[in-house]
């Protein structure tokens, strides 16, 4: 493919209420993440994805916009953004905000004249329905009917996600160009892009019908007739032309539901992102409805094809966005590595494996240190709806309470939003006042400054791994070269990467037993290892437990 820009970022992805707090108020802020710059810039970040800080009621944490051109007070001012954008310019980081665009919350002043005024203009801005009954059975993917009966009129407005999100009306060319101004404001101020979020919801199927009920709700989940519908692309292409195209912008997109023989509308040379998230492998562990009580067994060979099948099907088109974490979902260490979770090795493989892959790499928050799931006592200890949600459908379905929090702490994204440990003080150092979400026990020990003294943590190796592929020697076949699965044995994961230069073998040994891997020639030279030494003897390279190698061929 043609070279682009943004193939060479390495993004580190902020939850602002859960990063910096620099006014000691127990939430985040921007003035908080200006004030990290440096930190970033250290561990050789060079782009900044920033989760929503738009003024919002924070039912879902911003994901649910009441004013798109304004900043939540909780997390400063527009000045302050400003400042954020420069200071980071001067660093050579570029900003990336989320672009919510799929529904606004329902305290958004469209809405609130929607729902004032029936013959309003606003009311076309979204999606109402007459009926005494909700006009169909699909479920929100934050638990029940998709449909919110509207007070006092026998209509209902609807919503894919919670009921103060309610979805705006795609339909209508009015509401399109208004969202297309206020993309072309915010590229205007100087952002690099935007992370799209939920965008393959934005077209439903007209008919409205019925989908198969699948749980004890009765209901049916609501991608039946929301996610990736025909006739988005239509939508998508007229947002790039509109937008993202007038200002060479970079876009990843939150793409659920994208088959792969569809990816070249989303990704190819003419598609409508830069790059999509493709899930198939961070949520291996669930089912397709996205259920936590409904948990799928998985192994290494399974997540080794996952993600291979993902990387030959986007190089057959484009580039990815590759991530093992998010805001959304619990750490990759407790996920993946379960009884290694707290062994540095098995950390930084995990780490590695992901980010010589061909792509994009995309760092969460706290991922750089390690961090594990943070297991709470009791329901009531969660902020998240969807976890919250997620815990009464359990116990809907005839599990136990103490079944139901296991769930919860297993697949909660609270595992996640946890404050930002800099420090072994009180809060982690995040902040000197009680932060607004609980935070993991571990943080004296797993924080910022106690990795930065010691050469072999897990955030050492992040710093040397991003600048490995960053501005070492094999910095072109790692960032530029093609992918190809290699042969694995059972705990091992393995690719090679190779341009016109240079093959490099790439092995990832998530398991605690060493393994003999066949070299695939005699001449091979290690460029990158873990731990103290390569062995390669009689034709076999092998592995320590948690070791990871690259060989380059002669
Ligand atoms: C996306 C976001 C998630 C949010 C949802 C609704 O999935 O990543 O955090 O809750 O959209 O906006």
């Amino acid at each position: 493919m043609e070279k682009r820009w943004w193939q060479e970022e390495i993004v580190y992805q902020i939850y602002p209420k859960s990063f910096y707090d620099s006014n000691n108020d127990g939430i985040g802020d921007l003035k908080g993440i200006t004030q990290k710059l440096p930190y970033l810039q250290e561990l050789g970040v060079t782009m900044l994805w920033i989760c929503p800080f738009y003024r919002s009621p924070m039912n879902d944490n911003g994901y649910d916009i009441s004013d798109y051109q304004s900043i939540a007070p909780e997390f400063g001012s527009m000045e302050d953004l400003d400042e954020l954008i420069a200071q980071a310019r001067q660093r050579g980081i570029r900003i990336v905000i989320d672009l919510v665009i799929n529904h606004t919350s329902d305290e958004h002043e469209w809405f609130q004249k929607a729902l004032a005024d029936p013959d309003s203009p606003y009311r076309d801005y979204y999606i109402f329905r007459p009926g005494k009954t909700p006009p169909n059975n699909w479920r929100s993917c934050f638990g029940g009917s998709c449909w919110e009966p509207v007070p006092g009129q026998e209509e209902y407005y609807f919503h894919v996600f919670a009921k103060k999100q309610p979805d705006l009306n795609w339909e209508n060319p009015a509401l399109r160009q208004k969202l297309y101004e206020m993309v072309n404001w915010w590229l205007d101020k100087g952002i690099a892009g935007f992370r799209l979020d939920a965008i393959t919801y934005i077209k439903k199927d007209l008919t409205w019908h019925d989908g198969e009920p699948d749980g004890a709700d009765g209901l049916s989940i609501c991608s039946c007739g929301a996610l990736n519908q025909p006739g988005i692309d239509t939508f998508l292409h007229e947002l790039r032309e509109n937008t993202f195209d007038r200002h060479q912008c970079f876009t990843v997109a939150e793409a659920p539901g994208v088959p792969y023989d569809h990816l070249d509308a989303f990704i190819g040379p003419d598609g409508h992102f830069s790059m999509i998230f493709d899930f198939s492998y961070a949520d291996l562990d669930i089912g397709s409805g996205g259920e936590w009580f409904r948990p799928v067994p998985w192994t290494i060979p399974k997540l080794n094809r996952q993600i291979m099948t993902c990387q030959m099907a986007v190089q057959k088109c484009g580039w990815a966005a590759n991530f093992l974490e998010n805001h959304d979902q619990p750490r990759s260490t407790t996920k993946y590595l379960k009884d290694a979770q707290h062994n540095p090795d098995a950390v930084k493989t995990l780490a590695a494996m992901y980010f010589f892959l061909r792509g994009t790499p995309f760092i969460y928050q706290g991922q750089e240190l390690g961090m594990v799931n943070c297991e709470r006592q009791g329901i009531g200890e969660f902020d998240d709806l969807s976890t919250i949600d997620q815990y009464n459908r359990s116990i809907q379905e005839g599990f136990s309470e103490a079944e139901a929090l296991e769930m919860a702490n297993r697949r909660s994204r609270d595992n996640a939003r946890t404050p930002f440990p800099w420090n072994g003080e009180q809060y982690g150092g995040f902040s000197q006042a009680k932060p607004w979400l609980g935070m993991a026990e571990e943080y004296p020990a797993v924080n910022v400054q106690a990795q930065q003294h010691d050469p072999n943590s897990v955030w050492h190796f992040f710093k040397k791994m991003i600048a490995f592929r960053q501005s070492g020697p094999h910095r072109n076949c790692l960032i530029y070269g093609n992918i190809e699965p290699l042969y694995a044995g059972e705990t091992v994961i393995a690719y090679r990467r190779l341009n016109e230069e240079e093959r490099l073998y790439c092995w990832f040994n998530l398991g605690s037993e060493p393994v003999s891997e066949p070299l695939p020639q005699a001449d091979m030279d290690p460029v990158w290892h873990t731990q103290n030494a390569v062995r390669m003897e009689n034709g076999m390279l092998i592995l320590a437990p948690y070791q990871s190698v690259i060989l380059r061929e002669r």
